[in-house]
């Protein structure tokens, strides 16, 4: 008999519960169970995101700010303050600022990666964020690679010297840009995270911004070209500004036609703006993390085919997500 009643017991509160929240996160992370019964969450929501990591201030976003309240499992966020207008939430700082963030600076949010070669590449302005570059359906010509937008878990990095998202962010912001900042046309450099990756600062739409190229067969980025071997380890370690200084000397040398000198097989930047197709990958290839697709937020620019039927797959997505 004592087993109904307490059958009967765990319904109602399971009942009760579901009067009073929103239990769609429950179904995925369970972080619900440890709410005590008659705490009211008053103007907050329980923290089904994973937004906090610790009591106090955190940014749910680059706009709200948020504080974190201890429960005993889980943690409550109540809405802090919406921040003004040029003012963004910066979890170092503790406060909306108008020392923003790197991912949360206007120029991160403006930009769009532009798909010139296939392959996963890391945005140039936001940490969180890799860039799926798949060849177009059908293999087409003329047409540009397929684009897919896709942000790390919360907390959580990309690291693009190893495809994942590996780096654990303080406070949940990135801490630096991973491309330097653009200061004239024809700029470029490795990438401090990836030798294998480079940027060269293009024009696009009168504004001065970094394109992300990798190297082909795995080769490294260094002496302004992708090289077979990766850069000598002699080489004195090179500060910020003495590498601007290497860079600037690098392009009058090779506007003076020095080029010519260059060893075979080394290739000139310019033959990596050609879209030639390299290979087909399997949709999922780059998913390092496939079968946890709710922890990734994804933004797809497919042109779709038909389109009719644009808005019901994008709703579908959605859905899905
Ligand atoms: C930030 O979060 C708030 C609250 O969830 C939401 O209303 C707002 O749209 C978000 N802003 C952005 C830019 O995502
Ligand atoms: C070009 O820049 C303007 C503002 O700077 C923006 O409104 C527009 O959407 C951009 N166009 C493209 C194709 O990025």
């Amino acid at each position: 008999m004592w087993w109904k009643i307490a059958l009967l017991l765990v319904f109602a509160i399971n009942q009760s519960l579901t009067t009073s929240f929103d239990l769609r996160g429950v179904i995925n992370g369970n972080r619900m169970a440890g709410v005590p019964l008659g705490m009211s969450l008053g103007a907050g929501e329980l923290d089904v995101e994973g937004i906090c990591i610790r009591s106090g201030m955190a940014c749910q976003n680059c706009t709200v700010s948020i504080t974190c309240v201890p429960l005993p499992v889980g943690w409550l966020k109540v809405p802090l303050e919406e921040c003004k207008d040029g003012f963004t939430c910066n979890a170092g700082l503790g406060k909306c600022s108008k020392d923003a963030a790197p991912e949360c600076e206007a120029s991160a949010r403006q930009f769009q990666h532009t798909c010139e070669q296939v392959g996963i590449f890391p945005d140039a302005y936001d940490c969180r964020k890799f860039h799926l570059c798949s060849p177009p359906e059908g293999l087409p010509d003329g047409r540009p690679a397929d684009h897919r937008a896709a942000l790390c878990p919360r907390h959580y990095g990309y690291n693009p010297q190893t495809a994942q998202c590996s780096i654990k962010l303080q406070n949940g912001q990135c801490s630096e840009k991973p491309v330097p900042e653009c200061r004239s046309i024809g700029q470029n450099g490795v990438l401090p995270s990836s030798s294998n990756h480079y940027y060269v600062c293009l024009i696009k739409n009168q504004t001065l911004y970094p394109q992300i190229f990798i190297c082909p067969h795995g080769w490294h980025f260094w002496g302004g070209f992708c090289q077979p071997e990766p850069e000598p380890k002699q080489n004195p370690v090179v500060t910020p500004e003495s590498e601007t200084n290497k860079e600037t000397k690098e392009s009058s040398e090779e506007n003076s036609g020095k080029e010519d000198t260059v060893k075979t097989s080394t290739y000139k930047i310019d033959n990596f703006f050609s879209t030639e197709k390299v290979a087909t990958y399997a949709a999922d290839t780059f998913l390092a993390d496939k079968f946890d697709l709710s922890n990734y937020e994804t933004t797809d620019d497919v042109q779709p085919s038909q389109s009719d039927d644009f808005f019901n797959s994008f709703e579908n997505d959605n859905d899905f997500w």
